[in-house]
């Protein structure tokens, strides 16, 4: 479902060509969940803004669900975006002049008719915010902001979420608390779950790991090579 093809991503620093991203290709099918490591600077947080369609590649070609989106206008790609994926900034980027469960209501209110008050309060409960819902920002630790915005992420059950450092200021409750969210929906709503992370309980949880070093793919652990129990099954069948 997405499709990334020999990628490139580079500023132009005066006279002077910084390459960010160095020709990246992977594909990501329908449910899978992916965790996206590597060192401070490595390109993790550019590659999952050209992921999300927040930012254009200098190079290369990236398909969601069979869309270019490397070729939309910003008005297009503002309704791709609306519509697939749910993002959760390394920076939150909450509204401050809105509660906590105004924030998480923004994106429904945006995309669809109805009320999603309900699915908007069971989220912030999922996170353990419960208690926060009419808080503002400010009132709110980062943490707490972080599961907000985490929150808000999934209020439209977008095919995809995609998230920076998503459990990056949690202690080791609610960054649970958290992966269970995360783990519910993939499994319930088969949402793909495209996560830039430092975390190691969260990419040992992934289906997949991506370690980019210096704006490169260096090792990208697909399930199948770990020997799945299905094709385990298999050999022992067939063999
Ligand atoms: N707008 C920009 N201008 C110049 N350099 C940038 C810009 N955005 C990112 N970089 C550089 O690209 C590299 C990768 O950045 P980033 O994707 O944020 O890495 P990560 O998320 O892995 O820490 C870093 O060296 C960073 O300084
Ligand atoms: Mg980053």
């Amino acid at each position: 479902m997405i499709d990334v093809r020999d990628v490139q991503k580079w500023i132009q620093n005066g006279t002077r060509r910084v390459d960010i991203l160095k020709g990246l290709s992977l594909r990501i099918p329908a449910g899978q969940f992916v965790a996206i490591i590597g060192a401070s600077g490595s390109g993790k947080s550019t590659l999952l803004g050209l992921l999300a369609g927040l930012d254009t590649p200098s190079a290369g070609e990236i398909w969601l669900d069979g869309v270019p989106v490397h070729s939309l206008d910003e008005g297009a790609l503002a309704e791709v975006r609306g519509r697939k994926i749910g993002f959760v900034f390394q920076s939150y980027q909450l509204i401050p002049t809105l509660t906590a469960l105004e924030n998480v209501l923004l994106p429904y209110e945006l995309n669809m008719e109805g009320n999603g008050l309900e699915v908007a309060r069971e989220l912030l409960r999922a996170v353990g915010l419960g208690d926060r819902m009419h808080h503002y920002p400010v009132q709110l630790s980062g943490g707490e902001q972080q599961r907000v915005a985490l929150a808000r992420a999934f209020v439209v059950s977008p095919p995809i979420v995609m998230a920076d450092e998503p459990t990056g200021n949690l202690d080791s409750t609610t960054g649970h608390l958290v992966l269970d969210l995360l783990l519910e929906r993939k499994r319930h709503a088969n949402t793909t779950l495209v996560l830039v992370t430092h975390d190691p309980d969260l990419a040992a949880r992934a289906d997949r790991r991506i370690v980019l070093r210096d704006g490169m793919i260096v090792d990208d652990t697909l399930p199948e090579e770990n020997g799945s129990p299905s094709s385990a099954e298999e050999l022992r069948i067939h063999g």
